[in-house]
Protein backbone atom coordinates (compact mmCIF):
# COMPACT_ATOMS: atom_id res chain seq x y z
CA UNK A 1 0.00 0.00 0.00
CA UNK A 2 1.50 3.70 -0.55
CA UNK A 3 0.92 5.69 2.27
CA UNK A 4 0.70 9.01 2.11
CA UNK A 5 2.76 11.36 4.44
CA UNK A 6 1.47 14.63 5.14
CA UNK A 7 3.05 17.20 7.36
CA UNK A 8 1.14 19.87 9.54
CA UNK A 9 2.86 23.20 9.00
CA UNK A 10 0.64 26.33 7.77
CA UNK A 11 -2.59 26.89 7.27
CA UNK A 12 -3.20 26.78 3.47
CA UNK A 13 -2.28 23.64 3.22
CA UNK A 14 -3.02 21.89 6.48
CA UNK A 15 -7.00 22.16 6.00
CA UNK A 16 -6.32 19.67 2.95
CA UNK A 17 -4.14 17.39 4.72
CA UNK A 18 -6.96 17.43 7.58
CA UNK A 19 -10.07 16.83 4.79
CA UNK A 20 -8.03 13.97 3.15
CA UNK A 21 -7.32 12.29 6.19
CA UNK A 22 -11.24 12.70 7.49
CA UNK A 23 -12.51 11.30 3.97
CA UNK A 24 -9.77 8.18 4.58
CA UNK A 25 -11.50 7.29 8.20
CA UNK A 26 -14.70 7.86 7.31
CA UNK A 27 -14.33 5.20 4.87
CA UNK A 28 -12.88 2.99 7.34
CA UNK A 29 -9.01 3.66 6.71
CA UNK A 30 -6.66 4.09 9.11
CA UNK A 31 -4.56 7.44 9.73
CA UNK A 32 -1.81 8.00 12.06
CA UNK A 33 -1.50 11.36 13.93
CA UNK A 34 0.15 13.12 16.68
CA UNK A 35 -1.33 13.75 20.43
CA UNK A 36 0.13 15.44 23.34
CA UNK A 37 1.31 11.76 24.80
CA UNK A 38 2.39 9.94 21.81
CA UNK A 39 1.63 9.41 17.76
CA UNK A 40 -1.34 7.62 17.44
CA UNK A 41 -2.80 4.81 15.07
CA UNK A 42 -6.88 5.99 14.71
CA UNK A 43 -9.64 4.11 12.73
CA UNK A 44 -13.87 4.82 13.76
CA UNK A 45 -13.98 3.27 16.61
CA UNK A 46 -17.86 2.41 15.70
CA UNK A 47 -16.48 0.68 12.48
CA UNK A 48 -15.74 -2.68 13.71
CA UNK A 49 -13.95 -3.50 10.28
CA UNK A 50 -11.55 -0.30 10.36
CA UNK A 51 -10.94 -1.49 14.20
CA UNK A 52 -9.90 -4.73 13.13
CA UNK A 53 -7.11 -2.64 10.89
CA UNK A 54 -5.51 -1.43 13.53
CA UNK A 55 -5.14 -4.76 15.17
CA UNK A 56 -3.38 -6.41 12.16
CA UNK A 57 -1.63 -3.03 11.07
CA UNK A 58 0.17 -3.25 14.77
CA UNK A 59 0.16 -7.21 14.75
CA UNK A 60 -1.83 -6.33 18.35
CA UNK A 61 -3.33 -9.07 20.56
CA UNK A 62 -7.40 -8.76 20.09
CA UNK A 63 -7.57 -8.86 23.86
CA UNK A 64 -6.07 -5.61 23.76
CA UNK A 65 -8.78 -2.82 24.30
CA UNK A 66 -8.04 0.70 22.36
CA UNK A 67 -8.59 4.11 23.56
CA UNK A 68 -11.74 6.40 21.89
CA UNK A 69 -10.76 9.55 21.35
CA UNK A 70 -13.29 12.50 21.51
CA UNK A 71 -12.97 16.15 20.93
CA UNK A 72 -16.09 17.28 22.45
CA UNK A 73 -16.79 16.21 26.53
CA UNK A 74 -20.51 16.05 25.55
CA UNK A 75 -20.12 13.29 23.15
CA UNK A 76 -18.67 11.09 26.99
CA UNK A 77 -22.94 10.49 27.05
CA UNK A 78 -22.70 8.64 23.54
CA UNK A 79 -19.66 6.07 24.76
CA UNK A 80 -20.18 5.99 28.21
CA UNK A 81 -23.15 4.83 31.09
CA UNK A 82 -23.10 5.83 34.66
CA UNK A 83 -21.18 8.98 34.18
CA UNK A 84 -20.93 10.15 38.07
CA UNK A 85 -19.93 13.16 39.88
CA UNK A 86 -16.12 11.69 39.99
CA UNK A 87 -15.59 11.52 35.92
CA UNK A 88 -17.36 15.29 35.67
CA UNK A 89 -14.68 16.14 38.24
CA UNK A 90 -11.47 14.53 36.23
CA UNK A 91 -12.94 15.67 33.24
CA UNK A 92 -13.32 19.56 34.54
CA UNK A 93 -9.37 18.99 36.07
CA UNK A 94 -7.79 17.41 33.31
CA UNK A 95 -9.27 17.26 29.66
CA UNK A 96 -8.39 17.78 27.32
CA UNK A 97 -4.85 16.39 28.49
CA UNK A 98 -3.43 13.25 28.86
CA UNK A 99 -5.62 11.67 31.16
CA UNK A 100 -7.39 8.23 30.01
CA UNK A 101 -10.92 7.30 31.99
CA UNK A 102 -12.24 3.62 32.34
CA UNK A 103 -15.87 3.92 32.43
CA UNK A 104 -18.67 1.47 32.09
CA UNK A 105 -19.59 1.13 28.29
CA UNK A 106 -22.53 1.99 25.73
CA UNK A 107 -23.83 -0.39 23.57
CA UNK A 108 -22.82 1.04 20.70
CA UNK A 109 -19.14 0.17 21.45
CA UNK A 110 -17.90 -2.83 19.51
CA UNK A 111 -17.05 -5.24 22.14
CA UNK A 112 -13.96 -6.04 19.49
CA UNK A 113 -12.61 -2.59 20.48
CA UNK A 114 -12.94 -3.38 24.25
CA UNK A 115 -11.72 -6.74 23.92
CA UNK A 116 -14.71 -8.04 25.43
CA UNK A 117 -14.68 -5.91 28.32
CA UNK A 118 -18.07 -4.27 29.68
CA UNK A 119 -15.66 -0.95 30.22
CA UNK A 120 -14.51 1.31 27.45
CA UNK A 121 -11.09 3.62 27.75
CA UNK A 122 -11.89 7.45 27.29
CA UNK A 123 -9.58 10.28 26.20
CA UNK A 124 -10.03 13.91 24.77
CA UNK A 125 -6.50 14.52 23.41
CA UNK A 126 -5.20 18.67 23.69
CA UNK A 127 -2.79 18.40 20.62
CA UNK A 128 -4.50 20.71 18.13
CA UNK A 129 -3.61 18.37 15.12
CA UNK A 130 -5.48 15.49 16.94
CA UNK A 131 -8.52 17.41 18.37
CA UNK A 132 -8.78 19.12 14.89
CA UNK A 133 -8.99 15.64 13.30
CA UNK A 134 -11.78 14.33 15.41
CA UNK A 135 -13.64 17.27 15.30
CA UNK A 136 -13.42 17.42 11.26
CA UNK A 137 -13.75 13.85 10.64
CA UNK A 138 -16.73 13.85 12.67
CA UNK A 139 -16.29 10.15 14.48
CA UNK A 140 -14.55 8.89 17.26
CA UNK A 141 -11.46 7.72 16.80
CA UNK A 142 -10.32 4.37 17.95
CA UNK A 143 -6.64 5.23 18.09
CA UNK A 144 -3.61 2.92 20.20
CA UNK A 145 0.15 4.02 19.88
CA UNK A 146 1.27 3.54 16.30
CA UNK A 147 3.82 1.58 16.55
CA UNK A 148 4.37 -2.10 16.07
CA UNK A 149 3.22 -4.10 19.02
CA UNK A 150 6.59 -4.52 21.65
CA UNK A 151 8.02 -1.65 19.95
CA UNK A 152 8.30 1.47 22.12
CA UNK A 153 5.79 3.93 21.47
CA UNK A 154 6.46 6.50 18.62
CA UNK A 155 7.21 10.28 19.86
CA UNK A 156 8.64 11.65 16.45
CA UNK A 157 6.68 11.06 13.16
CA UNK A 158 9.94 9.11 11.65
CA UNK A 159 9.31 6.43 14.40
CA UNK A 160 5.87 5.99 13.13
CA UNK A 161 7.07 6.21 9.52
CA UNK A 162 9.52 3.17 10.43
CA UNK A 163 6.66 1.12 11.74
CA UNK A 164 3.51 1.72 9.59
CA UNK A 165 5.22 3.19 6.19
CA UNK A 166 3.51 1.01 3.48
CA UNK A 167 1.26 -0.59 6.53
CA UNK A 168 -1.30 2.17 6.57
CA UNK A 169 -3.32 4.82 4.81
CA UNK A 170 -2.37 8.23 5.60
CA UNK A 171 0.51 9.35 8.47
CA UNK A 172 -0.06 12.86 9.41
CA UNK A 173 3.89 14.22 10.56
CA UNK A 174 3.77 16.82 13.08
CA UNK A 175 7.14 17.90 15.46
CA UNK A 176 8.19 15.84 18.00
CA UNK A 177 5.58 15.07 20.85
CA UNK A 178 5.55 17.01 23.99
CA UNK A 179 5.26 14.47 26.57
CA UNK A 180 6.23 11.12 25.37
CA UNK A 181 4.73 8.53 27.31
CA UNK A 182 1.20 7.34 26.92
CA UNK A 183 -1.88 8.93 28.92
CA UNK A 184 -2.23 8.10 32.89
CA UNK A 185 -5.10 5.39 32.88
CA UNK A 186 -7.65 5.82 35.78
CA UNK A 187 -10.52 3.54 36.01
CA UNK A 188 -13.58 4.95 37.06
CA UNK A 189 -15.71 2.41 36.74
CA UNK A 190 -15.24 0.77 39.81
CA UNK A 191 -16.16 2.28 43.12
CA UNK A 192 -12.65 3.45 44.25
CA UNK A 193 -10.47 4.91 41.82
CA UNK A 194 -7.58 2.80 40.62
CA UNK A 195 -4.46 4.09 38.21
CA UNK A 196 -3.70 1.14 35.56
CA UNK A 197 -1.50 2.71 33.71
CA UNK A 198 1.15 5.66 35.36
CA UNK A 199 1.68 9.37 33.39
CA UNK A 200 2.32 12.57 32.87
CA UNK A 201 -1.04 13.11 35.56
CA UNK A 202 0.53 11.61 39.04
CA UNK A 203 -1.33 10.11 41.60
CA UNK A 204 -1.07 13.18 43.39
CA UNK A 205 -2.72 15.37 41.16
CA UNK A 206 -5.70 13.00 40.87
CA UNK A 207 -5.96 12.26 44.46
CA UNK A 208 -6.53 16.39 44.86
CA UNK A 209 -9.66 15.89 42.57
CA UNK A 210 -10.77 12.39 43.96
CA UNK A 211 -9.60 12.20 47.44
CA UNK A 212 -7.99 8.94 47.59
CA UNK A 213 -6.85 6.95 44.50
CA UNK A 214 -5.48 3.36 44.58
CA UNK A 215 -2.61 2.08 41.92
CA UNK A 216 -3.01 -1.32 40.38
CA UNK A 217 -0.83 -3.22 42.31
CA UNK A 218 0.56 -5.13 39.12
CA UNK A 219 1.81 -2.17 37.69
CA UNK A 220 5.02 -1.97 40.01
CA UNK A 221 4.96 -6.04 40.64
CA UNK A 222 6.41 -8.54 38.58
CA UNK A 223 3.61 -10.50 36.32
CA UNK A 224 5.88 -13.35 36.84
CA UNK A 225 4.29 -13.87 39.81
CA UNK A 226 1.17 -14.16 38.93
CA UNK A 227 -0.43 -10.29 39.39
CA UNK A 228 -2.45 -9.64 36.52
CA UNK A 229 -2.61 -6.23 35.30
CA UNK A 230 -5.98 -5.05 34.98
CA UNK A 231 -5.37 -2.90 32.06
CA UNK A 232 -4.66 -5.99 29.39
CA UNK A 233 -2.12 -4.14 27.80
CA UNK A 234 -0.01 -3.78 30.23
CA UNK A 235 0.60 -7.48 30.80
CA UNK A 236 3.25 -7.37 27.57
CA UNK A 237 6.50 -6.66 27.50
CA UNK A 238 6.02 -3.99 25.95
CA UNK A 239 8.39 -0.97 24.75
CA UNK A 240 11.35 -3.74 24.63
CA UNK A 241 13.86 -2.78 22.03
CA UNK A 242 16.02 -6.12 20.54
CA UNK A 243 18.72 -6.10 23.13
CA UNK A 244 18.61 -7.33 26.55
CA UNK A 245 17.66 -4.18 28.92
CA UNK A 246 19.38 -4.01 32.56
CA UNK A 247 18.36 -1.76 34.82
CA UNK A 248 21.59 -0.67 37.74
CA UNK A 249 20.16 0.92 40.74
CA UNK A 250 21.78 2.11 43.70
CA UNK A 251 24.30 4.78 44.75
CA UNK A 252 26.21 7.08 41.69
CA UNK A 253 29.35 6.37 42.05
CA UNK A 254 28.66 2.65 42.48
CA UNK A 255 26.59 2.24 39.86
CA UNK A 256 28.71 4.27 36.86
CA UNK A 257 31.45 1.86 38.29
CA UNK A 258 28.95 -1.39 37.88
CA UNK A 259 28.11 -0.10 34.42
CA UNK A 260 31.18 0.42 32.75
CA UNK A 261 32.37 -3.11 34.57
CA UNK A 262 29.99 -4.79 32.83
CA UNK A 263 30.48 -3.13 29.69
CA UNK A 264 34.21 -3.70 29.51
CA UNK A 265 33.34 -7.77 30.16
CA UNK A 266 30.41 -7.99 27.53
CA UNK A 267 32.68 -6.30 24.76
CA UNK A 268 35.16 -8.42 25.48
CA UNK A 269 33.18 -11.30 24.51
CA UNK A 270 32.44 -9.65 21.34
CA UNK A 271 29.11 -7.75 22.16
CA UNK A 272 27.47 -4.15 21.30
CA UNK A 273 26.76 -2.33 24.52
CA UNK A 274 24.43 0.76 25.06
CA UNK A 275 23.91 2.40 27.98
CA UNK A 276 20.99 4.88 29.10
CA UNK A 277 22.22 7.76 31.09
CA UNK A 278 21.31 11.04 32.72
CA UNK A 279 22.59 14.05 31.33
CA UNK A 280 25.04 14.87 34.38
CA UNK A 281 26.63 11.09 34.42
CA UNK A 282 26.69 10.96 30.45
CA UNK A 283 30.57 11.87 30.19
CA UNK A 284 31.64 8.88 32.84
CA UNK A 285 30.82 5.80 30.59
CA UNK A 286 32.61 4.51 27.63
CA UNK A 287 30.32 2.06 25.51
CA UNK A 288 29.48 1.48 21.67
CA UNK A 289 26.03 3.99 22.29
CA UNK A 290 25.81 6.67 25.46
CA UNK A 291 22.63 7.93 25.40
CA UNK A 292 21.28 10.62 27.74
CA UNK A 293 17.81 10.77 28.56
CA UNK A 294 18.23 14.55 30.05
CA UNK A 295 18.79 16.04 33.82
CA UNK A 296 17.94 14.48 36.68
CA UNK A 297 16.49 16.94 37.93
CA UNK A 298 14.23 16.77 34.48
CA UNK A 299 11.71 14.07 34.88
CA UNK A 300 9.68 16.03 31.74
CA UNK A 301 12.88 15.66 29.90
CA UNK A 302 13.62 12.09 30.61
CA UNK A 303 9.99 11.23 29.66
CA UNK A 304 10.40 13.03 26.13
CA UNK A 305 13.51 11.08 25.23
CA UNK A 306 12.97 7.54 26.71
CA UNK A 307 11.31 6.00 23.80
CA UNK A 308 13.90 7.74 21.17
CA UNK A 309 16.59 6.08 23.23
CA UNK A 310 14.97 2.66 23.23
CA UNK A 311 14.44 3.05 19.65
CA UNK A 312 17.80 3.92 18.66
CA UNK A 313 19.58 1.70 20.42
CA UNK A 314 17.76 -1.20 18.26
CA UNK A 315 18.98 0.78 15.59
CA UNK A 316 22.52 0.59 16.56
CA UNK A 317 22.16 -3.30 16.68
CA UNK A 318 23.19 -3.15 20.25
CA UNK A 319 23.02 -6.36 22.23
CA UNK A 320 23.29 -5.70 25.75
CA UNK A 321 21.48 -1.92 27.71
CA UNK A 322 22.36 -0.79 30.67
CA UNK A 323 20.42 1.83 32.45
CA UNK A 324 20.41 3.76 35.28
CA UNK A 325 16.92 4.33 37.45
CA UNK A 326 15.95 7.40 37.40
CA UNK A 327 13.46 10.16 39.35
CA UNK A 328 10.13 9.31 40.14
CA UNK A 329 8.07 11.78 41.74
CA UNK A 330 6.15 13.33 38.79
CA UNK A 331 6.17 11.89 35.55
CA UNK A 332 9.54 10.06 36.04
CA UNK A 333 7.27 7.18 37.63
CA UNK A 334 5.55 6.71 34.28
CA UNK A 335 9.66 6.54 33.19
CA UNK A 336 10.47 4.34 35.35
CA UNK A 337 7.14 1.88 35.16
CA UNK A 338 7.96 1.59 30.59
CA UNK A 339 11.81 0.88 31.61
CA UNK A 340 10.94 -1.71 34.26
CA UNK A 341 8.77 -3.20 31.35
CA UNK A 342 11.41 -2.82 28.46
CA UNK A 343 13.84 -4.47 31.22
CA UNK A 344 11.32 -7.38 31.76
CA UNK A 345 12.02 -6.82 35.62
CA UNK A 346 15.95 -7.14 35.30
CA UNK A 347 16.97 -5.04 37.73
CA UNK A 348 20.78 -5.06 39.77
CA UNK A 349 20.96 -3.76 43.37
CA UNK A 350 24.37 -2.63 43.61
O1 LIG B 1 -1.50 8.40 25.33
C1 LIG B 1 -2.18 7.46 24.95
O2 LIG B 1 -3.04 6.92 25.68
C2 LIG B 1 -1.96 6.96 23.51
C3 LIG B 1 -2.38 8.05 22.54
C4 LIG B 1 -2.33 7.60 21.10
O3 LIG B 1 -3.66 8.50 22.89
N1 LIG B 1 -2.65 5.73 23.28
C5 LIG B 1 -2.27 4.55 23.85
O4 LIG B 1 -3.00 3.45 23.45
O5 LIG B 1 -1.34 4.45 24.61
P1 LIG B 1 -2.52 1.94 23.65
O6 LIG B 1 -3.49 1.15 22.89
O7 LIG B 1 -1.10 1.84 23.26
O8 LIG B 1 -2.72 1.67 25.16
C6 LIG B 1 -4.03 1.53 25.66
C7 LIG B 1 -3.99 0.88 27.01
C8 LIG B 1 -3.68 -0.61 26.93
O9 LIG B 1 -2.82 -0.97 27.98
C9 LIG B 1 -5.07 -1.23 27.11
O10 LIG B 1 -4.99 -2.52 27.66
C10 LIG B 1 -5.73 -0.25 28.06
O11 LIG B 1 -5.30 1.00 27.59
N2 LIG B 1 -7.20 -0.29 27.99
C11 LIG B 1 -7.99 0.05 26.95
N3 LIG B 1 -9.29 -0.17 27.23
C12 LIG B 1 -9.35 -0.67 28.48
C13 LIG B 1 -10.40 -1.11 29.35
N4 LIG B 1 -11.66 -1.07 28.98
N5 LIG B 1 -10.05 -1.56 30.59
C14 LIG B 1 -8.77 -1.59 30.98
N6 LIG B 1 -7.72 -1.19 30.21
C15 LIG B 1 -8.00 -0.74 28.98
MG1 LIG C 1 0.82 1.18 23.03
Amino acid sequence: MDTIIAKIQNKDSDEAIYMKAAQILKNGGLVAFPTETVYGLGANALDEMASAKIYAAKRRPSDNPLIVHIADVADLDKLAVDIDDRVKKTVKAFWPGPLTMILKKNQCIPDSITGGLDTVAIRMPSHFVAANLIKKSKIFIAAPSANISGRPSPTRAKHVIEDMNGIIDMIIEHDEVDIGVESTIIDLSVDKPVILRPGYITKAQLEQVLGEVFVDPAIQGNIADGVIPKAPGMKYKHYAPKAKVIIVDGKDNDVIDVINCLTKDKQLEGLKVGIMTCSENMKKYKADVVFDIGSRYDEASNARTLFEALRLFDEKKVDYVYSESFPTNNVGAAVMNRLIKAAGHTILHV
